[in-house]
């Protein structure tokens, strides 16, 4: 018995960048071994030949690629010619499955306003069937109304449990390990509550600019193409409740639960709480860079920058803020958590002048996954006590040594596997579109402009200033 797998639009962007490389990797692996035939749908490309000719020059440099498990794939590799919403191309490979073919993976490599003439052309061709599994990308909508709609088309042929939405930030493995983290170390887990913690800091920063996206981003922006999932798929995993077990639907649910308790951002909160940003010219590690408008081509008041202050209404996280700061064009690229936990209630050290610095536990994410502690310690000497900050390393030594898989292998062999633990439920998108459009509609009544921001710094000033209203600073990240 044995998995297929449906690669439609086989020969689109996603698919020879990221799937392709992931489903080698995973054949030299070794875990491709009940998966059965690997059939990609194109509209252009006719032969089985031609798209592997197209495939390997990214295959080459991809993880762990050797000769042997290249051989192994193009065995179980076909192509079929045709249009994702026609049943044809899918009633002809359904006649290539074998009698003990135990199910099919469809991964729907295209744009989201295919997903619905791709599923009702599955159905027709008989293949909306239980043990049909369908795997999508963002952008899910646009909106909780435009997902809502996506939905229902999908869910016409398809439950739920069937439906594995990917969101690449949960494939990674340092953001898998906040699990590890929080609810394997009783010394971590026991910090986890506004009891102990003053805020936490989430910050993915690129220093990427459009590379080639214009049409697609400039309608989306950057709340939209990284805070209504990376970020909140992040926060939820800091700030959810010990799942019983490690389950999907344990996690899923609970996931869901924090994005229910988000409060709404309105009034004059929006513009004290939430920051847009636009990059103007500036330089990265000496290269001087145009503005986005520029790269653009036109005048636009679409994001490229956003920091927010988030509340999770709840008992653990009441009175605990969440800033939540992403950006294009950054002078660094980092994913990091800052959490920060208050300072002692009593300084005894206070006559001699030192204010106690909070400790601050840092996750990097990437690049460098690591973990960090700031903790104050005596400097050594005689005489009056003094004391200095420390950074104590808290990564795996031996990390360079261990080989980590691309987040889309991970993702890949947990579809194949039928395991949803790192896929998002509808609620949660559901919920963060809740939360996200409550701001953009705010952000457009209010008349909320975009700042400018340097190319090459850590954002707006007003960012910044978002903080030290609160008394707060971001970390590392300074302007
Ligand atoms: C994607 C966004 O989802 O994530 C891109 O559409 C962004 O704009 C990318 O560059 C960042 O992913 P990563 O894994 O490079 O941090």
């Amino acid at each position: 018995m044995a998995l297929d797998i449906l690669l439609i639009g086989g020969d689109g962007d996603l698919a020879i960048r990221k799937l392709y490389p992931a489903l080698v990797t995973l054949e030299s692996a070794g875990q491709l071994g009940n998966v059965g035939t690997i059939t990609a749908v194109s509209r252009k490309v006719a032969s089985a030949e031609e798209l592997l000719e197209k495939m390997y020059p990214k295959l080459k440099g991809s993880d762990g690629f050797c000769e042997d498990s290249w051989t192994s794939f193009k065995k179980r590799f076909r192509c079929l010619k045709g249009d994702a919403s026609s049943p044809e191309v899918f009633s002809e490979f359904k006649e290539t499955l074998s009698k003990d073919s135990e199910g099919v993976l469809v991964y729907l490599a295209v744009p989201p306003k295919v997903f619905g003439g791709a599923c009702r052309a599955l159905r027709d061709a008989g293949l909306a069937i239980p043990s049909t599994r369908l795997v999508i990308e963002k952008p899910l909508g646009t909106d909780r109304e435009s997902f809502r709609l996506l939905n229902e088309e999908m869910r016409e042929g398809f439950e739920e449990s069937q439906i594995y939405r990917i969101d690449h930030y949960l494939g990674k493995e340092s953001v898998q390990n906040l699990l590890a983290l929080r609810f394997a170390n009783q010394m971590i887990g026991s910090l986890w509550s506004g009891n102990q913690i003053d805020h936490v800091q989430i910050t993915i920063a690129e220093e990427v600019g459009l590379e080639g996206r214009s049409n697609f981003y400039e309608e989306i922006g950057a709340m939209r193409d990284m805070v209504q999932n990376h970020l909140l798929q992040v926060m939820c995993l800091l700030a959810m409740e010990p799942p019983a077990n490690h389950d999907a639907e344990m996690i899923r649910a609970e996931k869901y639960k924090v994005l229910r308790c988000l409060k709404p951002i309105t009034g004059d909160d929006i513009k004290k709480h939430t920051v847009r940003g636009q990059y103007i010219e500036g330089s990265i590690k000496g290269e001087m860079l145009p503005s986005y408008k520029e790269e653009l081509g036109n005048t636009s008041n679409t994001e490229t920058f956003v920091s927010i202050r988030a509340e999770i209404d709840n008992w653990r996280w009441t009175g605990v803020p969440f800033y939540l700061r992403t950006g294009k064009r950054m002078h660094t690229r980092t994913s990091e958590i800052v959490i920060q936990l208050k300072s002692p209630k009593h300084n005894i050290f206070g006559k001699s002048g030192y204010s106690l610095k909070p400790n601050q536990l840092r996750i990097r994410l990437q690049p460098d996954a690591g973990i960090e502690m700031d903790f104050l310690s005596k400097k050594p000497g005689l005489g009056e006590i003094e004391l200095e900050e420390l950074r104590m390393d808290l990564s795996d030594p031996e990390a360079h040594h261990k080989h980590t898989y691309d987040a889309y292998a991970r993702l890949m062999l947990e579809a194949i596997n039928g395991d949803q633990t790192l896929f998002v439920s509808a609620e949660e998108v559901d919920a963060s579109w809740a939360w996200i459009d409550g701001i953009k509609n705010e952000w457009e009544q209010q008349n909320v402009a975009v700042k400018p921001y340097a190319s090459g710094s850590a954002g707006p000033v007003d960012s910044a200033v978002m903080m030290a209203k609160d008394g707060r600073e971001w970390s590392d990240l300074k302007i």
